[in-house]
């Protein structure tokens, strides 16, 4: 059959057969659709969605059109990991990853780049120096066998029709679909070959969702996908209008992430490392009430445990270590650093998570095309938070530039995201749900 006869029934908001889908990844993957004809059919689905069983038939040919992984069950080690629809200063995944390996989990993290503002897990490691994320499969079990995780890129053999489809998805304004943002999500984590899986769904103004509605549905799709394909799955939603913990910038993360493991760190931070590895416990089975488990995930953080297990990672995955210790010992690295100072007293009532976003993207810390290179050492320190209370001249972020120039035209944007008022103000949840 004729693709463009899938292209005008999906415009006109017909359904798909499975068979009928299956076809469609498999010709995508074998390369023989136009790239005009996939784009009209991804802003058809964009429009008229996919009901529950066309989303499931793309999901799981999208994980079957490359290597599944497949692990020797073992129900005291239970395979799991987490995943987040991105934001500004996530990091939770460098210090949840080790924490889950401590608890007893074994984790193979397959990660991705920074979309658009939301910086990436990969080019957070990669500011590592020496740090490899491209390990063959092979290497990636034997890891995560052995200590319990490996943080890694997807290999050339995983999902590939998600590589071509997210590549035009990129380039056709056809990212913001739930059913295809769902399948993108769910296909890599299913070729993992989890037993559990937890899923931070952010929301707010730095977020894919920008409202809780939003959210919620993109929630309630990837747990009930997830969970009907066998990967026990939980999802948060999470807040994203101001950048979680006080960095964001790749090496400045995880300088911070290390601070978690050390038992400090900011509070939010914190929160949701020990929620998610907490709720990974009750969906395993190890814990029944999530209180409990969070506490449980709590002491085994402050227990120093999962930072030796963050330090072999590093060097399993060869890192310079030495070179490491010098850099964490360092305050600054980036060639200039300018302080934005509060020109009022009161209470911080806003940090706008998108403009800082957007500034330090700019900085160099992310991308503004595909394969643009990434400055490490850029971004943001010593950031306020909404309820802080400041005086005029007190620090509201540090900018960590790569000239003059650059720390110039960051300044008055950084300086626009930050709102004071004099009545004081209440903390956010960092989790709504
Ligand atoms: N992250 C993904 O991996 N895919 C999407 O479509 C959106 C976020």
């Amino acid at each position: 059959m004729a693709f463009l006869d899938l292209i005008e029934r999906k415009r006109d908001g017909g359904t798909l057969s499975p068979d009928e889908i299956r076809g469609f990844v498999g010709e995508v993957v074998a390369g023989v659709l136009p790239r005009e004809q996939v784009s009209a059919f991804l802003m058809a689905v964009l429009f008229r969605g996919m009901d529950e069983s066309e989303r499931r038939t793309l999901t799981l040919a999208m994980r079957d059109s490359g290597e599944v992984l497949d692990w020797s069950r073992d129900p005291r080690r239970p395979v799991v990991d987490k995943h987040s629809t991105g934001g500004v200063g996530d990091k939770v995944s460098l210090p949840l990853a080790p924490l889950l390996a401590s608890l007893g989990f074994r984790v193979p993290m397959i990660s991705g780049r920074g979309l658009g503002i939301t910086g990436g897990t990969l080019d957070k490691l990669e500011s590592i120096p020496g740090f490899s994320t491209r390990l063959p499969s092979e290497r990636i079990r034997e890891l995560v066998e052995q200590d319990g995780v490996a943080m890694v890129g997807q290999t050339e053999r995983m999902v590939p029709a998600d590589r071509i489809l997210y590549a035009l998805r990129d380039v056709t304004g056809t990212v913001p679909s739930r059913d295809l943002i769902t399948a993108s999500i769910l296909s890599k984590k299913l070729a993992e070959g989890l037993e559990a899986l937890v899923l931070d769904v952010k929301c707010g103004a730095a977020a894919f969702m920008r409202t809780r509605a939003e959210a919620t549905r993109l929630a309630e799709s990837l747990e009930g996908l997830a969970n009907q394909c066998g990967v026990g799955t939980r999802a948060f939603v999470t807040r994203m209008d101001q950048p979680l913990g006080r960095s964001a910038g790749n090496w400045l993360e995880v300088v911070e992430s290390v601070d978690c493991l050390r038992g400090k760190g900011p509070a939010d931070l914190r929160e949701l490392v020990c929620c998610f590895a907490g709720s990974l416990l009750v969906q395993t089975g190890r814990a029944t009430d999530l209180a409990a488990a969070i506490g449980v995930a709590s002491g085994e953080l402050d227990s120093g445990r999962p930072l030796l297990v963050w330090n072999r990672m590093l060097e399993r995955q060869g890192a310079d270590m030495d070179a490491y210790f010098r850099r964490l010992g360092s305050d600054v690295l980036a060639p200039v650093v300018r302080e934005v100072r509060s020109p009022a007293s009161g209470f911080v009532c806003q940090v706008d998570a998108r403009r800082l976003g957007e500034a330090v993207r700019r900085l160099g810390a992310g991308r503004l095309q595909a394969g643009d290179e990434i400055d490490p050492e850029v971004g943001l320190d010593r950031l306020v938070q909404v309820g802080d209370s400041v005086c005029p001249g007190d620090l509201l972020a540090r900018i960590h530039a790569r000239s003059e120039q650059a720390a110039e035209v960051a300044m008055s944007d950084i300086a626009a995201a930050f709102r004071i008022q004099e009545a004081p103000v209440d903390r956010d949840p960092v989790r709504l749900t």
